[in-house]
């Protein structure tokens, strides 16, 4: 069984497909997982970038597996990336945001539509990493209700945590009704810059994520703001490829983001068995 872990955020350009990416990138390389990435984003970043080849409308992507009149099995849709042991789901662009305000009138399951297209293929992949789009639309509810868990991905500064909360309200509803096992395992914090005012930032963010009712972690070290980041993303290599010796410590920063929140996944089964 694969473990489906979605980044989200309803805040725009914060760091989720770099996250995403570069998790994914870590996943196959240090950890020798073998991952699929889902390009649940209209946008389509995480296919520009893992798949370029197959950016916008086609026969088989996010939008015909999950669409109204979905017609693609997972498998189908899913493609080879670039790199050995990472398939891609493109998102399908337009044909996903289409497919995704057409959900809005169904008149039943259609928060469950990724989730039940996901068991087709869940022992084919160790790792699912979902990349969702800036909103909390049926998009990243569909992700929500597909994850075992998700980590929340957040830049520090004045305006950072305004809407936070809608996003965690989402999150209670989600574990209400579609999928109670739902987790929010980390939070990964993204383009930081060393200043005073960021230490103040930080120690904001902490505290408001204190106060949910399950803590959760900040992982450290926060990522820097870093120029190589981005365009190593742009030219479609991985952190680990790119020959500075920054850009190598970022990609085991990112292997050990994983490995905790691999970690939290396994310890929240082990709470929920000895639960039961
Ligand atoms: N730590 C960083 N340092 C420098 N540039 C970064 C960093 N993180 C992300 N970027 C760049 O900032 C831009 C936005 O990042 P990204 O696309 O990952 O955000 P996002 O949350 O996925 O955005 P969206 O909400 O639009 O999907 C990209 O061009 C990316 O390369
Ligand atoms: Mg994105």
């Amino acid at each position: 069984m694969s473990i489906v872990v979605a980044f989200a955020n309803q805040k725009g350009g914060v760091g989720k497909t770099t996250t995403v990416v570069n998790i994914a990138r870590a996943a196959i390389t240090n950890h020798r997982l073998t991952v699929l990435v889902i390009d649940a984003d209209p946008q389509g970043n995480a296919t520009k970038v893992l798949a370029p080849n197959h950016q916008g409308s086609l026969p088989h992507s996010l939008a015909t597996v999950i669409g109204r009149t979905a017609h693609s099995p997972i498998s189908t849709a899913a493609v080879a990336s670039d790199w050995t042991g990472l398939d891609v789901v493109p998102s399908g662009g337009d044909d996903l945001a289409n497919a995704a305000q057409d959900l809005v009138t169904m008149t039943a399951g259609r928060e469950s539509r990724l989730k039940k297209a996901i068991t087709e293929i869940s022992d084919r992949y160790d790792l699912i990493l979902i990349d969702c789009p800036p909103s909390l639309d049926q998009l990243p509810i569909n992700a929500f209700t597909a994850a075992d868990a998700l980590v929340l991905v957040a830049e520090l500064g004045q305006f950072a945590l305004d809407g936070l909360d809608r996003l965690l309200d989402t999150v209670e509803v989600i574990q209400e009704y579609t999928n109670p096992e739902l987790t929010i395992v980390a939070a990964i914090i993204n383009d930081v810059q060393k200043t005073k005012r960021m230490d103040y930032w930080m120690r904001e963010l902490r505290d408001s994520i204190a106060h949910l009712p399950e803590p959760v972690p900040v992982l450290d070290p926060p990522v820097q703001r870093a120029t190589f980041i981005a365009e190593a993303q742009e030219s479609g290599q991985g952190l680990d490829m790119w020959g500075t010796v920054k850009a190598r410590v970022l990609h085991q920063t990112y292997a050990d983001y994983l490995t905790s929140i691999l970690q939290s996944i396994k310890n929240g089964e082990n709470r929920n068995d000895s639960e039961v």
